[in-house]
């Protein structure tokens, strides 16, 4: 049976104009997908109050979700909590995994934690993912065969080339070579805030989600990608928010059957 995945990245709850919560509310509940998926940065700077705007908005959504955390959900400035408890707070106020897995039976999404509280260079808002991260991957899509696979992480593994200056994702190739024989249909990503969502030709297809929500929205506007499983293969459609409405931009650029 064909599957709808809502997409969406890069909250930013903290920086959210009045009244953009409600009118994503409702595009979301009209598009009626099966799971929404969000990647990452539920939060500005991973605040009490920020996280307690995130949970009201995914206990309203009319489906299941899931969620992984970005970079902004752990703490910036507070060092200590950073280095010895980065992801309390999103245990704390979300009361969530931060490796959440949706299985019905005929689709599984695997969330995968890519934030890291330091980092040997500078570039501390990079991610990574470990050799347990990829073997538990790895461990659950075979566990799970004949399912569609889906794998929800913040930070993109590849990166497209105006923002080839940015950090790679860590072990990301080893992700994807670890992969290679479970048929993965996509990887579902943000971080950078702009919708990446067709036009290469790698395997698996990755997507990325803008920002849905945030102010800090990339110079693109608001978006969140619609992504379709069936029989035919992938489809994917960007819906924009655009003065003051949300709308189709482009469907279906990256089938793969
Ligand atoms: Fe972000
Ligand atoms: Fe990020």
């Amino acid at each position: 049976m064909p599957r709808v995945i809502a997409h969406l990245s890069d909250l930013h709850f903290g920086t959210v104009p009045p009244g953009a919560v409600e009118a994503l509310a409702v595009d979301i509940a009209a598009a009626r997908p099966d799971l929404v998926a969000v990647t990452g940065d539920l939060t500005q700077h991973a605040d009490p109050g920020e996280f307690a705007e995130a949970k009201r908005f995914l206990a309203a959504l009319p489906c299941p979700w899931i969620a992984v955390p970005g970079n902004h959900d752990i703490p910036r400035f507070g060092f200590g909590e950073r280095l010895f408890d980065p992801f309390g707070r999103w245990r704390r106020h979300l009361a969530l995994p931060t490796e959440p897995v949706f299985d019905d039976g005929e689709m599984l999404v695997i969330g995968v934690n890519t934030v890291r509280r330091t980092a040997a260079h500078l570039d501390w808002s990079a991610g990574r993912v470990s050799g347990a991260q990829v073997a538990r991957i790895a461990r659950l899509a075979d566990e799970r065969r004949g399912r569609r696979i889906v794998i929800a992480l913040h930070h993109p593994v590849r990166h497209p080339r105006w923002a080839a200056g940015r950090r790679a994702l860590g072990r990301g190739g080893a992700m994807l070579r670890a992969l290679r024989p479970f048929g993965v249909d996509a990887l579902l990503a943000g971080h950078l805030h702009r919708a990446i969502a067709g036009g290469a030709k790698a395997r698996p297809v990755e997507l990325v989600a803008g920002s849905a929500l945030s102010a800090r929205d990339g110079g693109e506007g608001n978006s969140y990608n619609l992504v379709s499983l069936s029989g035919d293969g992938l489809g994917v459609t960007v819906r924009r928010h655009i003065d003051g409405c949300w709308c189709e931009r482009h469907p279906g650029v990256a089938g793969v059957p």
